[in-house]
């Protein structure tokens, strides 16, 4: 099958990946009702469709946080995308900066800082907070003299939420016996996986990490690993500590009320991505683009805001600029991509979203990204979901 559409690359992924990576990808936490509105609100929002106005000239740039951006999408923090293609952070690093936009670097990547900085890509950079801040505090400075331009907190993830599905296809809680013969029966029905991934993809660690992990741990055992090392005492005044390393940009991740929102500002952010983890973390909450209105209403004008959760297509980006965001991020988008074809399925799923994108700036008659507002919105339905 040609891949023509997000959902494509995400069949495509489901066929090459052993189950368990790919249900890790797809899936979200308890019964999935938060991935599920991130999409569906999505998709319920309508567009005004607008006719005779010249849109030979279409401006999808942006500036952020002293970055130039081809169009306004970035590749999100997706942790352990070395499994899904080999070395895959670097390859879709590489797939990002061909085509201007960023790729933000999980804290969990299998690539370390060092190594996707080594294929000449200096990514943003997610953190994630953890007990020992010492580790932290170095983390930190690697990725700055590495030239990470942005640093994304991730504040969303003091523990991990319950995802069935990990525990059904055996990618956690299974040990023993029976637990290696699952894992090696997912592998070995998976020849393409098999040879890109496990036999030319090593070392299958968690690169940035890897000093604080416990030795021998397989990189299957993270979500434990999380548990017992992630920092549940966390508060904004944690900030103060990182920017005694960080003297950079500071995006929080992970935003869905706006009194956080007005915190993130108090506490310095310079950006905030309104986002629920897409639907992994606390299953139930609203969908972060019914969230954004509000948040864009209340700080607006004080930092940068982008919005992930639930983008499957150039017309959701609209969509997003639409209700306030001045960039939206990919995560499941860019690593079905990745698990289906590696760096080159990556760049043209980024080129799908551009041009869907142009096609719905054209059919909206909005020129620019700069300009897009509610008023692109068929209000009815956009505001029924404020
Ligand atoms: C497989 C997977 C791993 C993820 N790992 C991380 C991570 O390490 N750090 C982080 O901040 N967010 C992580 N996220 C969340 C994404 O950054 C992003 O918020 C989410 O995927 C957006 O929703 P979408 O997948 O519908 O685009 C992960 C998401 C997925 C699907």
């Amino acid at each position: 099958m040609r891949a023509a559409s997000v959902s494509d690359y995400r069949e495509l992924a489901r066929r090459r990946l052993p189950k368990m990576f790919f249900e890790y990808i797809d899936g979200g936490s308890y019964a999935e009702a938060t991935l599920g509105r991130n999409v569906a609100d999505l998709e319920a929002i309508a567009l005004r469709q607008r006719v005779m106005r010249d849109m030979t000239k279409l401006d999808m740039s942006i500036e952020t946080l002293g970055q130039q951006l081809s169009m306004p999408v970035g590749l999100a923090p997706v942790g352990m995308a070395g499994m899904y293609g080999r070395r895959g952070e670097v390859q879709a690093a590489k797939a990002a900066a061909a085509a201007g936009v960023p790729f933000c670097l999980s804290t969990v990547g299998v690539c370390s800082v060092e190594e996707v900085a080594a294929a000449g890509v200096a990514p943003w950079f997610q953190l994630y907070m953890l007990k020992d801040r010492g580790y932290m505090r170095d983390l930190v400075a690697r990725a700055k003299d590495l030239g990470s331009p942005v640093l994304v907190f991730t504040v969303d993830l003091p523990v991990p939420g319950a995802r069935y599905r990990d525990v059904r296809s055996g990618f956690t809680g299974s040990s023993g016996l029976s637990g290696a013969l699952n894992t090696a029966w997912d592998g070995i029905t998976h020849p393409a996986w098999l040879w890109d991934v496990w036999a030319h993809g090593r070392p299958h660690t968690l690169g940035s990490v890897a000093g604080a992990l416990q030795q021998g741990r397989r990189v299957t055992d993270f979500l434990s690993w999380i548990a017992k090392n992630f920092d549940r005492s966390v508060t904004w005044r944690d900030l103060d500590w990182v920017r005694e390393t960080w003297d950079g940009p500071i995006v929080v991740k992970g935003v869905l009320e706006a009194d956080d929102a007005r915190d993130a500002v108090r506490a310095g952010a310079q950006g905030l991505v309104v986002s629920n983890h897409g639907g992994r973390q606390l299953d139930g909450v609203r969908s972060s683009i019914s969230a954004l209105p509000r948040i864009a209403d209340a700080v607006g004008c004080d930092l940068e805001i982008y919005m992930d959760g639930g983008i499957r297509s150039g017309l959701d980006v609209l969509k997003a600029l639409s209700l306030g965001a001045k960039a939206c991020f990919v995560g499941r988008a860019w690593a079905y991509a990745l698990g289906a074809g590696g760096e080159a399925a990556v760049t043209r799923m980024l080129g799908t979203l551009r041009s869907e994108l142009a096609v719905a700036m054209i059919l909206t008659g909005c020129g620019s990204v700069a300009e897009a507002g509610r008023d692109l919105l068929d209000h009815d339905l956009a505001i029924a979901k404020e």
